[in-house]
């Protein structure tokens, strides 16, 4: 017999069902924007080679993930050329870089106080593409272009991955929760939770863990250590998602999107637990990490000056999956952890995303 809860819990699932269906067509960014940030990328690549000429401009995040919406930006990573060949010609780059796309014409500015120096610019609305794009330059960024690929590759092993990634980063904008500079989590804060919840939540699982996969006996210590200033990275997972066995899993789009809210309304615990998807279980305690207590540490500018960095949070903790020093979660203040990204969302908002299939359509359009 199917016991009340069962069918309520399918009732919504099926609303976010239909929700979903007609959120995927509407939230992919048509392939001329696509194009449009492909051109810009290949236009910035040329400048930058004015200043190193073998330089590369290496795109990471969602464009090439295939997360992207409509208002995504661009994230790239400079790396020079081998012409570039001491620290110090390094360093003068990023403020070398920011001078030349200002000629250019671009709005461009240097960010330096951020955990690595970044450039932020905008490409001004044209005659041919009215929307403006917003991108990020950053440099020597080997982790960002890892991680990117770790994503990519679980979009690879489930075509879930990616709808789910969509009508979350959808409602995550919808409700002003998709903001690190305003006190909220980022889209890859996001889309660590949903692989959280596919990997180690959702029974059977929708996704392996490709970072416990058994490491192939010919592969490079390059391939599996990754060195960072004083630190090693542990960058290992595997790429190779054809030989993985298709999940059992054969939920619906809407019951996993149901599931998802259930559980970090409901089962999370948000003030103990830490996400860390590397991690069998996935989940380590905020304790035996060390998390418990906000703190500030000294960085340097890349000007060479001391300074202090924003405070490390601990309120929503979320492992990087090969930084595991850095939380994610870091950028959750206060009222955006227990106001937002804790509390608004996931309680309020799963009874009203799950509701009524009348509901489900009024607040598509009122979220
Ligand atoms: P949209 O730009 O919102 O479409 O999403 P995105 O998928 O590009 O994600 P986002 O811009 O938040 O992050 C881009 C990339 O930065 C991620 O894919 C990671 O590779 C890298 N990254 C590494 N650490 C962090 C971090 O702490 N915060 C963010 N935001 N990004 C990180
Ligand atoms: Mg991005």
């Amino acid at each position: 017999p199917v016991t009340h809860y069962e069918q309520f819990f399918a009732e919504q699932a099926f609303n976010l069902d239909q929700l979903a269906s007609t959120l995927l067509n509407e939230i992919a960014p048509p392939e001329s924007e696509i194009s449009f940030r492909r051109k810009l990328l290949q236009d910035l690549k040329r400048i930058c080679q004015q200043l190193s000429p073998t330089a590369k401009l290496v795109p990471f995040g969602s464009l090439v993930t295939g997360f992207a919406t409509a208002s995504s930006d661009i994230d790239c990573v400079f790396f020079p050329g081998s012409e570039v060949t001491t620290e110090d010609e390094f360093t003068e780059l990023p403020s070398l870089l920011e001078k030349k796309l200002q000629e250019e014409g671009f709005n461009a500015q240097l960010l330096t106080r951020t955990r690595v120096p970044i450039i932020k610019m905008v490409q001004k609305p044209t005659a041919e593409n009215p929307q403006e794009i917003q991108c990020d330059i950053g440099f020597r960024n080997h982790l960002a272009i890892r991680n990117t690929h770790l994503l990519l590759s679980y979009s690879e092993c489930d075509a879930r991955v990616k709808q789910m990634v969509l009508v979350i980063k959808w409602w995550a904008k919808k409700r002003h929760i998709n903001s690190p500079y305003r006190g909220t989590l980022s889209s890859y804060g996001y889309v660590l939770m949903i692989l959280h919840y596919l990997i180690n939540i959702v029974q059977p699982p929708v996704l392996p863990n490709l970072q416990l996969q058994r490491i192939p006996e010919n592969t490079s210590d390059d391939e599996i250590y990754h060195k960072q200033g004083e630190n090693i990275y542990n960058i290992w997972f595997s790429q190779d998602t054809e030989s993985i066995q298709p999940s059992l899993n054969t939920s619906t789009l809407g019951e996993l999107l149901r599931g998802f809210f259930d559980y970090y309304s409901y089962k999370f615990g948000w003030g103990q637990s830490v996400i860390s998807i590397r991690t069998e279980g996935g989940l380590l305690s905020k304790q035996d990490k060390g998390w418990t207590a906000a703190k500030s540490r000294a960085a340097n500018t890349v000007d060479g000056n001391e300074t202090w960095e924003v405070k490390d949070r601990y309120l929503f903790a979320l492992e990087d999956p090969f930084e595991t020093s850095h939380n994610v979660g870091r950028t959750c203040n206060g009222p955006g952890t227990y106001g937002g990204v804790r509390r608004g969302i996931f309680f309020d908002d799963m009874v009203k995303l799950t509701g009524s299939i009348a509901g489900v359509a009024r607040i598509r359009d009122e979220l």
